[in-house]
């Protein structure tokens, strides 16, 4: 994908953090979410390619935009590239309605196929940075795993971290964690910035492990690829219709463990997030008079690069706002 497209995805999730950050705290969910993807869209628009959704706000009967399917991007002109695009507009939207910390807005992008089109389940998730790669298996038992990552960091298991979604269905990983002594971080959202953040040093996440939603496992993938981190996952069905629909896609056997290149195979992978809310990864949006500040991250696969990126948002060219360091 060309280095220019890398840069401009980043565009796309800086639009969806400025539109969906102005509802911080107002309790709006919803209209946070729509604020980020019709920011998303319309930003996307100005981009020159051949872009599909493959991952995205639902099927096109439940979702007037960005639903899986549609075709996004400028696509005048001849030898244009033919990109897959898998978005979570806003990853956190009961986040940014209370005002919570670790919302984000992102993306992945690939040349074709290069991403699994995930039917809109849970997937259940062990994800680990760089150091770890290799040495867990989610067949093990986590007791197992978190033995594993802390030899692989050369720490103690209780000076581990391991990030858990707060959900009833966590009950008895959670038990089996706090018995085995390992730290953990309940989130009440957003075990895709977690899983990123497992795989950046001096964010003291160590692991994510869990049961979350799979289109952002797919996306947790495509980071993962680029920061040399690692997701191993099983589908797991709430009924027999999503079981149904799953078998369907391909994706019917339970069993199956499917690995960080089995979700997102791509060789031109490209991945954009852009803090909303502030979190251990990125900084939220600050706005000030006539402007705002972004924290982004923007990684390739292909050129490996992981770039982070601070931007002054002048919204008057008239009266611009002094930029300040
Ligand atoms: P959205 O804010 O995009 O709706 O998702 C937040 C999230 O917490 C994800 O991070 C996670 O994978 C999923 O929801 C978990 O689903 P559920 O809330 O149904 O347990």
């Amino acid at each position: 994908m060309e280095q220019s497209l890398t840069l401009e995805m980043v565009r796309v999730t800086e639009a969806a953090a400025i539109a969906s950050a102005r509802y911080m705290g107002r309790g709006a969910r919803d209209a946070a979410d729509l604020a980020a993807t019709e920011a998303m869209r319309r930003t996307m628009d100005e981009v020159d390619m051949h872009g599909t959704i493959v991952i995205g706000e639902g099927e096109r009967d439940e979702a007037p935009m960005l639903y899986i399917g549609e075709q996004v991007g400028r696509a005048e002109g001849d030898g244009l590239p033919e990109i897959d695009i898998a978005v979570d507009p806003l990853e956190g939207t009961n986040l940014v309605a209370l005002g919570q910390a670790g919302a984000i807005t992102v993306l992945a992008a690939s040349e074709k196929g290069g991403l699994v089109h995930a039917p809109d389940t849970y997937l259940e998730k062990l994800c680990v940075g760089p150091p770890a790669v290799g040495k867990v298996d989610i067949t093990a038992s986590p007791t197992e795993n978190v033995n594993r990552i802390a030899e692989a960091l050369g720490r103690k298991v209780g000076d581990i971290t391991v990030v858990v979604l707060e959900r009833p269905r966590h009950v008895d990983l959670i038990a089996e964690l706090r018995s085995a002594g390992a730290r953990i971080k309940l989130i009440g959202d957003g075990d895709l910035s977690a899983a990123i953040s497992c795989a950046v040093q001096g964010t003291g996440v160590h692991a994510v492990m869990g049961i979350g939603g799979a289109p952002e496992g797919v996306i947790t993938a495509a980071a993962l690829r680029c920061l040399g981190g690692e997701i191993q996952a099983r589908f797991r069905y709430r009924s027999p219709e999503e079981r149904e629909r799953g078998a369907r896609m391909g994706h019917g056997d339970e069993t199956r463990v499917y690995s960080t290149e089995d979700l997102a195979s791509g060789e031109n992978l490209v991945f954009a997030a852009t803090g909303v809310t502030a979190g251990d990864l990125l900084q939220g949006v600050r706005f000030f008079g006539g402007g705002a500040r972004t924290h982004s991250m923007v990684m390739a696969y292909r050129t490996k690069t992981v770039r982070f990126i601070d931007t002054v948002h002048m919204f008057e060219r008239d009266t611009p706002p002094r930029v300040r360091l």
